[in-house]
């Protein structure tokens, strides 16, 4: 697998289906991450894979200035439309996590939700995130911790699926915290990092099941890998089959816990 094949297969996972419907149950993450660095206006902050902008469009509208960059061109094209129609000025920019088009010490914060963790070189991207940060500045970002409904999908699709090729993103490694806290050390910070709880809220599981594989592109690429080799039927029950064991709701509704990391780092002045 060359980069580019990687790099034009997450632009295709994250162009399929109805990002901003996902975006919208993510919003909480980006609230979360954006509190965890205290008052944004005036500061110049960068969220690195914004997707359809919830982290920059937040801290743009708490007067940051804000400013996004993702591979992914649709993405970035509902981000502005987004934007716009919140009457927020974000600058948007198509990069890669892995080499930001930014001079050193460019911002006062720099996070990413969920974002940064797609990213196959992840020293590299790690980086990226502390050099483009001030000293002093603060860099943080949400990933999928372990224990979730997410990584018991994980375990049964790898029944599917062949193991991940080398040198593709692996977003699963950024859900182990000593690991995280490794990471961001290398690039020179000294993240804390707390697990946050956050729930994916369905009428039932049938419901969950049809939003996944209707709106989320990982589940969309996913299946329509399935399907291609006539598994598509299977693929389905085993997802229908990590919900239901990961299912929590107590009044009838499908409750799926998907615990996060928030990592805080300060860039040393
Ligand atoms: C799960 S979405 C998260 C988007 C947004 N931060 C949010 O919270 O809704 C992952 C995003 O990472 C972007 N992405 C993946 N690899 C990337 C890379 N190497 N550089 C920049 N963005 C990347 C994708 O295009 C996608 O928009």
């Amino acid at each position: 697998v060359t980069q580019p094949d990687v790099f034009d297969g997450q632009r295709h996972i994250w162009t399929i289906g109805d990002y901003p419907a996902v975006a919208e149950r993510l919003l909480p993450a980006s609230v979360a991450m954006l509190e965890a660095l205290g008052p944004l206006a005036g500061k110049r902050v960068l969220d690195v894979a914004t997707g359809t902008g919830n982290a920059a469009i937040v801290a743009a509208r708490a007067g940051a200035e804000a400013v996004g960059i993702d591979l992914t061109p649709n993405q970035l094209n509902l981000a502005r439309a987004r934007a716009e129609a919140e009457g927020v000025a974000v600058d948007l920019r198509e990069a890669n996590a892995e080499s930001l088009p930014f001079p050193d010490a460019s911002f006062d914060a720099v996070v990413s939700a969920f974002g940064v963790i797609f990213a196959p070189d992840h020293a590299a991207a790690a980086g990226e995130l502390a050099r483009v940060c001030r000293p002093g500045g603060t860099v943080a970002l949400t990933s999928w911790a372990g224990g979730g409904w997410m990584m018991r999908w994980l375990d049964k699709a790898a029944m599917l699926a062949p193991p991940p090729p080398p040198g593709g993103p692996r977003p699963d490694e950024w859900g182990d915290a000593d690991e995280v806290v490794r990471r961001l050390a290398a690039a020179g910070l000294s993240p804390q990092v707390e697990v946050r709880a956050f729930d994916w809220d369905f009428a039932d599981a049938d419901e969950a099941v049809a939003f996944l594989t209707r709106a989320s592109g990982p589940f969309i690429a996913f299946l329509a890998m399935a399907e291609a080799q006539g598994r598509g039927d299977e693929a389905r029950a085993l997802l229908r089959e990590a919900i239901v064991e990961s299912d929590v709701g107590t009044d009838g509704r499908c409750l799926l816990p998907a615990p996060y990391l928030l990592a805080v780092g300060r860039r040393p002045a």
